[in-house]
């Protein structure tokens, strides 16, 4: 199964993509922790990449499909990857088409997850990540056992830079400006399936695996 995971940010694409790789041995690619830990290793691509993600401003798309592509082409296409936000342009989702049915293994379902501002704006402020092993909590709905200290590893707990109101504003514009028209790209393909974004988090998942169970 190879999958897309689509909707805007904080609608919860990470947690319910780390929840099927956990549990079902998806591979799950994530472009924006592979960009966040291109800037933590201070690499070429997390050079050029970090202003626009701290803005947050999309990476300019040849970079980044560069780096997905790469990152697909070397995993183990055999079980099926997530892609979990990307595509996020028109331009980028025709690219990796291309290069899908090159290697005949093409997109079998775009799941979109609907969710209303007001969950995305409480999610994303209250989001917090582990600086050791990137585990992710919310300080309310999924708080650690400790707290600022990550349940699994006990490394500290941080906000990242681009959670905070003014550039979750900016993301959210970016979304509904260049990502959403995606939700009409595959729709007219007939792969897209929908689930709330809004319900907790192990009624997501279990959406989602009737889905899986009907593909
Ligand atoms: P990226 O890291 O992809 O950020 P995003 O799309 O804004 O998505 P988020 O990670 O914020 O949200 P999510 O939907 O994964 O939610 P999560 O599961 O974490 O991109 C960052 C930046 O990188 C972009 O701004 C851009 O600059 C660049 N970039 C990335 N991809 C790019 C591309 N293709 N092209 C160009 N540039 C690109 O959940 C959020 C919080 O809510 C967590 O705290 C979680 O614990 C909690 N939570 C999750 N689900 C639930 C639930 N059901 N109930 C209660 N709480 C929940």
């Amino acid at each position: 199964m190879r999958m897309v995971l689509l909707g805007p940010p904080g609608a919860g694409k990470g947690t319910q993509a780390n929840m099927l790789s956990d549990r079902e041995q998806f591979e799950h690619l994530s472009t924006g922790d592979i960009l966040r830990e291109n800037v933590k290793e201070v690499t070429f691509i997390g050079k050029k990449a970090q202003s626009f993600m701290e803005k947050g401003e999309l990476v300019p798309d040849g970079m980044v499909i560069e780096m997905m592509l790469e990152k697909i082409n070397s995993g183990d296409k055999g079980r099926g990857f997530i892609l979990d936000g990307f595509p996020r342009t028109l331009y980028q989702a025709k690219k990796l088409d291309i290069e899908l049915d090159r290697l005949n293994l093409p997109i079998d379902l775009v799941i979109y997850f609907r969710t209303s501002i007001d969950t995305v704006i409480f999610r994303l402020t209250g989001r917090r990540l582990c600086k050791d092993c990137g585990a992710n909590y919310h300080i309310v709905n999924m708080p650690p056992r400790e707290k600022g200290l990550c349940d699994k590893c006990g490394g500290e707990l941080y906000l990242r830079k681009d959670d905070n109101k003014e550039t979750i504003e900016k993301r959210l514009e970016v979304y509904n400006t260049q990502t959403k028209e995606l939700i009409d790209y595959y729709g007219a393909k007939g792969i897209l399936k929908e689930v709330s974004g809004d319900l907790e988090a192990d009624k997501v998942y279990e959406k989602l695996k009737d889905i899986l169970k009907k593909e």
